[in-house]
């Protein structure tokens, strides 16, 4: 119908504007799968180290899955949400045990992880494999609704449904990986939640939060 394809602006924005960053430069998924679960509650500027130290101690899975819990714990020390770290210990394990070792290469075998949501598995698929995964994370939800002024609620079941199907619709199947990284790295450098900078997003032409001069109203939230 009448949604617009985003993918060739956002991307060409994407290689010209990106950070570089360690996590983008691999296709390892247990590379990708560390990055993410640090960076989920955690700012990239605070994770960044943790992040390069982690993974020079416990470079794979099995590096991961043999090291003592104390240990673990200890590269840990600092970023807060410890049962982050031991989910991934315990992934770890269940890696070595239930998939001989090989980091799983389905997005249920990696759902299956110990601290893996929807969101965490979508990310890997797409950036490991290029797998036609959306990954919807706060950034997603906030340019999703201001492009298409969404008054649903995000923390909303309706909104969660109707935001994925639209993610899904929106995602470049044949390019999914850059395109997921661009997605979030606009929200992210352009469309942050106060005063985004619409001169310059490779999407103002077609955001309608924009067009009614509206963007702080997105994304709604119900609350509880
Ligand atoms: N936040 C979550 N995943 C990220 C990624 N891959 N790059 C930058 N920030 C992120
Ligand atoms: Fe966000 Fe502004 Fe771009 Fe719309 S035009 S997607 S509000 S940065």
């Amino acid at each position: 119908d009448n949604i617009p394809s985003i993918s060739q602006p956002l991307i060409r924005w994407y290689e010209q504007n990106k950070r570089e960053l360690p996590w983008r430069e691999t296709k390892d998924p247990y590379i990708i799968w560390i990055s993410e679960i640090i960076l989920q509650q955690t700012r990239v500027v605070q994770g960044y180290d943790y992040f390069v130290r982690f993974v020079s101690r416990f470079p794979d899975v099995k590096v991961l899955a043999e090291a003592s819990e104390d240990e673990v714990m200890k590269y840990w020390e600092g970023l807060g949400y410890y049962s982050r770290a031991r989910n991934l210990h315990a992934a770890a394990k269940q890696i070595m045990a239930d998939f001989g070792g090989k980091f799983p290469d389905t997005y249920t075998g990696i759902l299956s992880l110990k601290g893996v949501g929807e969101y965490t598995a979508a990310a890997i698929c797409s950036f490991s494999y290029d797998m036609p995964f959306a990954v919807l994370d706060g950034n997603v939800y906030r340019v999703l609704s201001r492009l298409f002024a969404l008054e649903t609620p995000i923390d909303s079941s309706v909104g969660k449904k109707q935001f994925s199907e639209l993610a899904g619709i929106l995602l470049d199947r044949k390019h999914a990986a850059i395109y997921n990284q661009a997605i979030m790295e606009l929200g992210a450098l352009q469309c942050m939640p106060r005063s985004p900078k619409c001169e310059g997003c490779p999407l103002s032409d077609k955001c309608m939060a924009r067009a009614r001069n509206e963007m702080e109203k997105y994304p709604v939230k119900q609350g509880k």
